[in-house]
């Protein structure tokens, strides 16, 4: 039987290379962006069943009537994947950026329960399933110049982290991905060194080997994996020390 898996965030970087590795598997595909033509030109390069959803995840009635849509069809998915989120340096002294932390809290965090709240249901009857939640390592701290980022994958892994105890009783399994700098369109305008930066298709292959090994919580590449170990331990005067002089994400939603 071929999996069925639904992606948000599925038009461009992390989501466009989920999804492609998983055509590869003969996978049946829900795929959801807000640009649809790029979902289109998606649709029509993947060789296997693809339903394409141009929904927002920050409307919760939007992603019940895709996720409805594509269980009506393709009946209950296997793995849903979370991947949708937006992400801009801020600066709380910037009136602007007050908006700006909104739409990254209501996108990275909102988006994700949204994204997972219409198939909850439907995996406790069938007692099976598997919700997946793309945070980041800038989680672990948080990162000076990207409060609001940093602040809603903080979040993500906490809130990941109370659904995976809550599901554990249903067979429902939940894993958290935190990955380090992947080269999309969201790191090609950093203007900055960033350590260890993994082409997309390489973390896809990883990301879908960490979901089917049923893991609770993967960090790609490996190298980040120590890296976040060692951010995640350091002493609050250590952690303002080196923090201080890292590179700042701009400014840019
Ligand atoms: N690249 C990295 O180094 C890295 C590292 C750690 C974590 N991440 C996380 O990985 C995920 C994917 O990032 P990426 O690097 O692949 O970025 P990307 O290329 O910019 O892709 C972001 C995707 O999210 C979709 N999206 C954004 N807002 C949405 C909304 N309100 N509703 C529905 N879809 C929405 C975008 O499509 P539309 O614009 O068409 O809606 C796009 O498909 C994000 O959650 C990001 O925070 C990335």
């Amino acid at each position: 039987m071929p999996l069925k898996i639904f992606i948000t965030g599925a038009n461009s970087g992390i989501g466009e290379a989920l999804a492609t590795q998983y055509a590869k598997q003969g996978s049946i595909l829900g795929l959801v962006a807000r640009r649809k033509k790029e979902l289109l030109t998606l649709q029509k390069k993947l060789n296997t069943k693809v339903l394409i959803y141009a929904v927002d995840v920050t409307n919760i009635d939007q992603c019940r009537w895709a996720a409805e849509d594509f269980m009506a069809i393709h009946g209950i998915p296997d793995i849903i994947i979370a991947n949708a989120g937006i992400s801009s340096g801020t600066l709380t002294e910037n009136f602007s950026d007050i908006e700006t932390f909104k739409k990254i809290i209501n996108t990275n965090l909102n988006g994700v329960l949204n994204t997972f709240y219409p198939f909850i249901e439907p995996f406790k009857r069938k007692k099976q399933g598997q919700f997946v939640g793309i945070s980041s390592i800038a989680g672990i701290r948080g990162l000076p110049g990207a409060g609001a980022y940093s602040s809603s994958k903080a979040a993500l892994i906490n809130y990941l982290e109370s659904f995976r105890v809550e599901m554990a009783p249903y067979q429902i399994h939940v894993t958290t991905i935190a990955p380090g700098y992947i080269k999309t369109p969201m790191t090609d305008i950093n203007n900055y060194k960033m350590p260890f930066l993994m082409p997309v298709n390489k973390a896809a292959v990883a990301f879908i080997k960490g979901i089917h090994k049923k893991k609770k919580f993967i960090v790609v590449p490996w190298q980040m994996k120590i890296i976040s170990y060692f951010m995640h331990i350091l002493p609050i005067p250590l952690w303002d020390f080196f923090a201080k002089n890292a590179p700042r994400k701009k400014r840019n939603l």
